[in-house]
């Protein structure tokens, strides 16, 4: 249930089924960890924890910017969901002192919507949009010169009489987010100035950012508590924060309200988080591999739909993680069960594995 957000598709949805009336108690679950998402969001560069590089050279980036009195470059993240790329943005546009204004690919249809937000921008903005690479190609081609020339071309009139205006736009900063760069057409990514791949945390950077979560919900845990926690998160802030969530509410009523490292084992095998953070769906996508398709390879659209799951959802949501942990490989061939996937199912491995 944690996981509502980051897994868009997950067991939530499956056991909801068609039953009206737990979806919407699955609408307001997933409203209620969006506002709790934003009560955490670290607002500067000094509160967002981890990606040391990335955000070493985010200062280096402002700070430049600011002694010239410009806006920086383009820039793009990219990564996993629940990595923090909505969070950074806002975080370089507060670092900034800059205004940011937010929409996503999928919200801008139209070529005039994108243009309405273009022409309503100040200079020195951020402009964000998030799930860049599902912008469609028209609006994406009004971008273009946006980006690199700070223009809008604008078509008037029709027909033989159609021609063509130039308006001049402010300098903005656009910051774009994606699940996966490679979604992104060529000319698009090379309008970025710099471009930032979010890794999985470390099991102690998400240590930090569960304390830092705990203390400001005013939940008390020791620093084996919040590493327990840390450990099964799947490398993700967004879902370190729903599992501390989950446990504090398991420490409140089967416990004293305090979490060491006991009460949080505890409570997240009753969540049904296993050792390593997998949850229901990640398991089921080891034990097709594993044993329904024996370890062979299997292509993307077979096993996603073996698992009633989008093809995409299993390649940006479920895939990077289990492959960083080394659970599943991808070959030219297909996806695979590797020997660590029949070790952590605890069933023997086919011969030459
Ligand atoms: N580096 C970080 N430090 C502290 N909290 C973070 C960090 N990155 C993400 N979070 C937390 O995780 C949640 C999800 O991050 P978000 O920016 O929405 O991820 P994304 O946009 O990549 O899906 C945020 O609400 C925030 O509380
Ligand atoms: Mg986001």
């Amino acid at each position: 249930m944690f996981d509502a957000g980051s897994h868009p598709h997950g067991s939530l949805a499956d056991q909801d089924g068609l039953d009206a009336r737990n979806r919407t108690m699955s609408a307001e679950l997933q409203e209620e960890d969006l506002s709790f998402d934003r009560s955490l969001r670290p607002k500067f560069l000094k509160d967002y924890l981890g990606q040391e590089k990335v955000k070493e050279s985010l200062a280096i980036m402002i700070e430049a910017a600011q002694a010239r009195g410009e806006a920086p470059d383009h820039i793009l993240f990219s990564g996993p969901p629940g990595l923090g790329k909505t969070t950074l943005a806002a975080v370089v546009a507060n670092e900034l002192g800059a205004n940011i204004k937010t929409t996503s690919g999928p919200a801008i249809e139209r070529t005039g919507d994108l243009a309405a937000i273009l022409t309503n921008l100040e200079a020195g903005d951020v402009l964000f949009i998030d799930e860049i690479h599902r912008m469609n190609r028209m609006v994406e081609e009004v971008l273009y010169p946006a980006l690199e020339d700070f223009a809008l071309d604008i078509v008037v009139g029709k027909g033989p009489a159609a021609r063509s205006i130039r308006l001049d736009l402010p300098r903005f900063t656009l910051i774009g987010a994606t699940t996966r760069t490679g979604l992104l057409t060529g000319p698009l990514r090379d309008r970025f100035g710099i471009a930032f791949r979010l890794q999985y945390y470390t099991p102690e950077e998400l240590a930090s950012i569960v304390r830092r979560s705990a203390s400001i919900l005013d939940v008390q845990i020791a620093d084996d508590g919040a590493l327990e926690i840390a450990r099964r998160s799947r490398g993700t802030p967004r879902l370190a924060n729903r599992l501390l969530k989950r446990v504090r509410d398991w420490a409140q009523v089967r416990g004293d309200g305090v979490i060491d490292e006991d009460v949080a084992a505890q409570a997240l095998s009753f969540f049904e988080v296993d050792s390593l953070g997998l949850d229901a769906m990640d398991n089921r996508i080891l034990e097709m591999l594993a044993v329904q398709f024996g370890g062979r390879p299997v292509g993307l659209t077979t096993l996603a739909s073996a698992l009633s799951e989008e093809p995409d959802t299993l390649e940006d949501v479920y895939e990077p993680f289990l492959m960083q942990q080394g659970l599943m490989i991808r070959t030219p061939k297909g996806r695979q069960a590797t020997a660590r996937t029949y070790e952590h199912l605890g069933i023997v491995a086919p011969e030459g594995l």
